[in-house]
């Protein structure tokens, strides 16, 4: 076993982790990165179609309208003191990612190109208003290239394939991680003062989703076995737009350049579900619209899916309808959104500028996580009571900013606002705080562990489980919820999590790269993570953002203006039997805005 020590640990080499490494490392902060990934292959590279800024380049804006959007697009739920600094800073955090060499498209005037998204709009509502400021349809993997480039200029070391398995805790503090080293299969303990979760989500938990092979919640899974409560589980949004079935993401960017959705019957549906702002409603409405279509038999073909066009005849057709003087043709489609292209005419067969492209709701991006302040600090209770050491960053993290739902491309203002905030409460902390020593055989639980895996003689495959685990969260912690399907599908993870530690059966018992061990090792997490989400769901008994139960319709802001956070009861991060999950809703929605603005107080969505 090696053990190394950096003032900084920053797990996770996505947007989130680079722009903390970042900004730790800009504050005088010895700053390591530990990555499951090579940092440019991380997730946010999924992130395509923009980042959200009120830079008003192409229509006015203001970066209140932003919070506003922000706050209504996550059915209120949202932290206002939250949203309201992700709207302000997003616009000087735009612009150091331009000046950092990030190459986003331009106005013909030189200045950053804006598009539509869903959910955002200008003078609170009124209409829609192009915020996403973009470098084609690629954004997210441009905010890589420049942030590692930034983080290798300012000697941020990289461990990369170094996979993250434990945390580890002494004196009431966070003082490291575990990792195993993919290459060699050896423990290595990364001590430092501060530690911060950048680990992205776990959309590996759904059968149909947008997510990489990697997103297994391994972050979230780590801190929640050593006593940090999850927050707001219940809240996964399905993106509407993912290629049918295999969920790939298409971008809301495709809307926003005037793709349009439509039914077996050439309807455009969502002239029915949210009029005013149709196919750019927020991503819960539209999912939930889909969900609708099918259920009306309006898939194409009686299948589960709708089409989504972006030929130009198709949109100049509407653009016209609606007064637009805009008009598209094929040379700027390709241009703009080359990936869609590119990822249809690979993975389908189909060409977009020729046919519309197969549609289903695909599981996209969790709200919820480990709670945090707003300076990226994780916090323990509805008292907000800091965990020393600890912080969290990006999709892993909920501040809680987005709410029951959030809007298309908050995810990336949100690491690098968010991300950024936490780098530099870091270099603060780091100043003053000593070494807290390491306790005694850090790495023993997690070897064990480890060891009980690579011994599996038993009759179970890890793919059997997921499977089993993937399709009943499709089935039954979807976009619609009931209470019995969720009681079910807690049961069910407890099953699995049963046969899981007393019937696995790993095939690869070696040491160098063994996929085969550490699949089995992700699996664990994303059965821990399911059984909260379904048990999170099943606790609140109303319908908000991407939580819909079809037994409580209705949104319920008398008793649901709060977060939910649960917590594992039990000591021993694994073991066969399912420790009790216990459950508090104390925690308020903080209403800063709502207190000067009514227009932030909750009301009825209207689209
Ligand atoms: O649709 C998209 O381009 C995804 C962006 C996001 O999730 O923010």
């Amino acid at each position: 076993m090696q053990t190394h020590q950096f003032d900084a640990i920053i797990v996770g080499a996505g947007g989130a982790g680079l722009m903390a490494a970042l900004y730790a490392s800009k504050g005088g902060a010895n700053v390591a990165v530990v990555s499951k990934l090579y940092p440019t292959r991380s997730h946010t590279g999924a992130a395509l179609g923009g980042i959200g800024a009120a830079l008003g380049n192409l229509d006015e804006d203001k970066p209140l309208w932003h919070a506003y959007d922000t706050v209504k697009g996550g059915d209120y739920l949202a932290d206002q003191n939250a949203a309201k600094i992700l709207a302000e800073n997003a616009v000087d955090a735009v612009i150091e990612l331009e000046h950092m060499g990030l190459p986003f498209d331009r106005t013909p005037e030189g200045r950053i190109s804006q598009r539509r998204f869903g959910g955002h709009t200008s003078n609170f509502g009124e209409k829609p208003v192009r915020r996403a400021c973009h470098a084609a349809d690629r954004t997210g993997h441009m905010i890589l290239q420049t942030l590692y480039q930034q983080c290798i200029k300012n000697e941020v070391r990289f461990f990369d394939e170094f996979h993250v398995v434990d945390v580890i805790m002494n004196q009431g503090a966070c003082v490291g991680v575990v990792a195993i080293q993919l290459g060699t299969g050896e423990f290595h303990v990364f001590h430092g003062k501060a530690t911060l979760f950048a680990t992205g989500g776990w959309g590996r938990v759904w059968q149909i989703t947008s997510n990489a092979h990697t997103l297994t919640g391994d972050g979230a899974a780590a801190v929640y076995r050593r006593g940090v409560p999850m927050q707001d589980m219940e809240f996964y949004q399905f993106h509407p737009t993912g290629l049918y079935g295999l969920g790939v993401l298409l971008t809301e960017g495709i809307r926003g350049e005037g793709g349009i959705l439509l039914n077996k019957n050439g309807e455009r549906f969502m002239e029915k579900y949210a009029p005013k702002i149709k196919d750019l409603a927020s991503r819960d409405v539209v999912s939930r619209s889909i969900y609708q279509e099918l259920r009306l038999g309006n898939g194409i073909g009686g299948k589960n899916y709708v089409h989504l066009d972006i030929r130009p005849s198709t949109v100049n057709r509407y653009l016209a309808e609606a007064g637009e003087t805009r008009r598209v043709d094929d040379a700027y489609i390709a241009r703009a959104l080359a990936e869609t292209l590119d990822l249809c005419r690979t993975y389908v067969g189909v060409d977009p500028l020729t046919e519309a492209m197969p549609i289903q709701p695909t599981a996209h991006y969790a709200m919820g996580g480990i709670p945090t302040n707003i300076d990226a600090e994780v916090v323990t209770d509805a008292n907000w009571t800091v965990l020393p050491g600890m912080y969290a960053a990006g999709e892993v993290a909920c501040v809680s900013v987005h709410g029951a739902n959030r809007l298309g491309t908050n995810s990336l203002v949100d690491l690098v606002v968010f991300g950024r905030r936490g780098g530099m409460k870091i270099a603060e902390y780091v100043k003053t705080a000593d070494f807290i020593p390491l306790p005694p055989n850090p790495t023993a639980e997690a070897e064990a562990e480890f060891k009980r895996i690579r011994a599996s003689k038993g009759k179970t495959k890890p793919y059997t489980l997921r499977k089993k685990m993937q399709e009943v969260m499709m089935d039954k912690v979807g976009v619609y919820r009931t209470a019995k399907e969720l009681v079910e599908a807690a049961e069910t993870m407890r099953e699995l999590r049963h046969a899981y530690f007393t019937d696995l059966s790993v095939d690869d018992n070696g040491y160098q790269f063994n996929t085969d061990i550490i699949e089995a090792w992700e699996l664990g997490c994303l059965i821990d993570l399911a059984e909260v989400t379904a048990i999170s769901a099943n606790l609140r008994t109303e319908s908000r953002g991407g939580h819909s139960r079809e037994d409580f319709p209705d949104r319920n802001d008398e008793k649901w203006m709060v977060h939910t956070l649960a917590y594992r009861k039990s000591d021993n991060p694994y073991g066969t039997e399912t420790p009790p999950v216990e459950t508090n809703t104390d925690k308020k929605v903080d209403m800063s805005l709502a207190a000067e603005d009514p227009r932030f107080l909750p009301k009825e969505r209207v689209y």
